[in-house]
């Protein structure tokens, strides 16, 4: 055999994932393994998306339907936004995926920030290649750098992409910053505009995506998960709210059935759940403040955070910690794969998990700074 295989391919790094639980405990024969790398929700899914799971499991014979229906119309009654401008996806990153092929092709460039979340640059590289793709660094402040990114625009820009809180910085742009990007775009220039950690916001100053689609703004893809405040993250399923022209794009190139049944009922039902988000909105903000604090207690730099996860830069080899931690059953995320060599990005738990990452930190800690 003699496989041939395009460069746009070859040049790809395959997305690097959190390590499971399962692994961790199967390599270092631990019993107790707690996950804080990939930013699911610490309470699990709600309730009554586990009802429905249980309740559509029997109808697994056949197809679900293919558009997402009934989510779809759960989603236009959530969003105040018609059915028609909404698609569903196999999780934010189906989408990603189908906006790369519907939107670029050869010639085309998409601008993305340097350390933030690696699916835009695998869709794009996928598309049209490393060619197609203008890195932006981050400013000094591990901020989105829209100044940067308005001095890279030209007219092959096809597509910005933007996480607002960016992952894996947890850092957020502002109003202005957004409202300037968009002045400074042309007609036929699209910004996704990726809030999947939006939730866990409480920054009066953060623009929503819908607040200016609702204003008439055309050129924004609203990207978001039910992966992160729902809870879901194993079932896949994240949407997009954009104008219909868009929408119908997209849905050229879905894939057929792309959202299982038992993923698209659980994710109705999860949206109905507003005690569950409720309180997930609250663990978070609580283990925010807990580690935040306990992070400049014990002079660890850490970078002020408006989402799920907290990323810190130590003064020594991250993957040193990294490994220390996973040998003590913590499993949080270097961020080498995001272009981000100094840093580790700690998911945000439970009460409990976030008290023993503490204490075993400490532990590390000392015995680190002794040498
Ligand atoms: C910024 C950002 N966007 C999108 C996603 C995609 O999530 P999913 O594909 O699970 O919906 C993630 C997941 O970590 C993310 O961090």
């Amino acid at each position: 055999m003699k496989l041939i295989i395009p460069k746009k391919i070859m040049d790809l790094k395959p997305y690097v994932p959190g390590k499971p639980i399962e692994q961790v405990q199967r390599e270092r024969g631990l019993q107790k393994v707690i996950k804080l790398a990939s930013n699911e929700n610490p309470l699990g899914p709600s309730p009554k998306a586990i009802e429905a799971i249980f309740k559509n499991a029997e109808e697994s014979n056949y197809y679900p339907e293919d558009d997402s229906y009934y989510l779809r119309e759960a989603l236009s009654e959530f969003t105040k936004f018609p059915k028609e401008w909404i698609i569903v996806g196999a999780g934010g990153a189906e989408i990603i995926k189908m906006v790369a092929i519907a939107f670029m092709e050869n010639g085309d460039k998409s601008i993305i920030p340097e350390k933030s979340f690696l699916m835009y640059t695998l869709a794009v590289q996928e598309v049209v290649g490393s060619e197609g793709i203008i890195k932006v660094p981050l400013t000094k402040d591990y901020r989105i750098d829209i100044e940067g990114i308005i001095k890279s625009l030209n007219e092959k820009v096809k597509i910005i992409w933007i996480a607002n809180p960016n992952n894996p910085t947890g850092t957020v742009i502002k109003k202005s910053e957004l409202e300037k990007l968009l002045s400074e775009m042309k007609e036929d220039q699209l910004l996704v505009y990726d809030e999947a950690y939006n939730e866990y916001v409480d920054d009066p100053d953060f623009p929503f995506g819908f607040d200016y689609l609702r204003k008439g703004e055309k050129r924004i893809i609203v990207l978001r998960t039910f992966s992160k405040i729902y809870g879901l993250a194993g079932l896949r399923v994240g949407y997009a709210v954009c104008h219909p022209e868009i929408v119908n794009v997209l849905f050229k190139v879905k894939t057929p059935f792309n959202v299982p049944r038992i993923s698209q009922e659980a994710a109705l039902s999860a949206l109905n759940d507003e005690e569950h988000v409720k309180k997930s909105i609250e663990t978070n903000k609580k283990g925010r403040v807990f580690l935040s604090k306990a992070f400049e207690e014990m002079k660890i730099k850490c970078l002020p955070s408006q989402a799920n996860f907290i990323t810190i830069i130590p003064e020594f080899d991250p993957i040193l910690l990294y490994e220390k931690l996973l040998e003590k059953g913590i499993i949080v995320r270097p961020t080498k794969s995001f272009e981000m060599p100094e840093g580790l990005r700690i998911t945000i738990g439970k009460e409990e998990d976030n008290i023993y990452l503490v204490n075993v930190l400490k532990e590390i800690l000392n015995e680190l700074r002794k040498v």
